[in-house]
């Protein structure tokens, strides 16, 4: 596979790929996401607004998949809902008309679950359809793989050979205690007006729990439902 990776990130699809195949091109338009690529990978992606790419910088690469994690927002839970007429869809709406153009053979996208059934979704696979690839709706959570945190994502794939729908995985969860630090950074502890404050709506794990919630971009500001909140042993005594 030669892989155009779309709203890169960190680089996530580019760890998935592995030697499956190479990634060719990267984008995305946040500096700081782009300075975590290049410590996770070693390049740094092209800092470019997909709004507003012209066909030939996409089509120069020779690339024959697409590999994307459009903005969740527009179809998140606790978003506008608003899917194409959100702002943040641009991006993947002009994606969208380059595909008219210049077609990939292989394509993957992943989002969260709203997006299934959006008018995106839709926009998608008549695009997939239209050009005549075989694509699967799937949804999995790291909670299946061996990682205890619930943060449920869709993926659609498709490709221009028939494809095939696997058992997802169910393999047992190792608690949290296995992915801390192992030094504790205090800067991130809770002060305790806020503990005070928000207790009853905290969703508090402990270090043996196999289980934690998906962190949202509020984490740290907000307190409820905004992922969990890991007690330390010190503070086990003030709950
Ligand atoms: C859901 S995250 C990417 C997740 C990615 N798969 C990863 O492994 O981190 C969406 C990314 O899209 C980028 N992005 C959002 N809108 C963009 C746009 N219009 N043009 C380019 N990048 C954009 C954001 O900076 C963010 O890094």
């Amino acid at each position: 596979m030669r892989a155009l990776e779309l709203f890169s990130g960190l680089g996530g699809w580019r760890f998935a790929l592995g030697n499956r195949g190479s990634v060719v091109a990267a984008f995305d338009v946040s500096e700081a996401a782009n300075a975590t690529y290049a410590l996770n990978h070693g390049e740094i992606p092209k800092a470019r607004e997909l709004a507003t790419l012209p066909l030939g910088d996409l089509a120069s690469h020779g690339a024959d998949t697409w590999l994307l994690s459009p903005p969740c927002q527009p179809f998140c839970r606790m978003g506008n809902h608003q899917g194409l007429e959100d702002r943040r869809s641009r991006a993947f709406r002009h994606l969208m008309d380059l595909f008219l153009q210049a077609p990939p053979e292989q394509l993957v996208l992943e989002n969260v679950s709203g997006f299934l059934g959006s008018d995106a979704h839709a926009l998608l696979l008549a695009r997939l359809c239209g050009h005549g690839l075989h694509h699967l709706d799937l949804e999995a959570c790291p909670s299946r793989f061996g990682l205890p945190n619930q943060r449920p994502r869709v993926f659609v794939v498709a490709s221009r050979r028939p494809l095939k729908r696997l058992p997802l995985p169910d393999l047992p969860t190792p608690p949290l205690a296995a992915f801390l630090d192992p030094v504790e950074d205090e800067a991130l502890y809770l002060d305790s007006e806020a503990l005070a404050r928000h207790r009853p709506g905290l969703d508090l794990v402990e270090a043996e729990d196999r289980r934690s919630a998906c962190f949202i971009g509020g984490y740290g500001r907000r307190y409820v439902g905004s992922g969990s909140f890991l007690v330390a042993g010190w503070a086990l005594d003030h709950l």
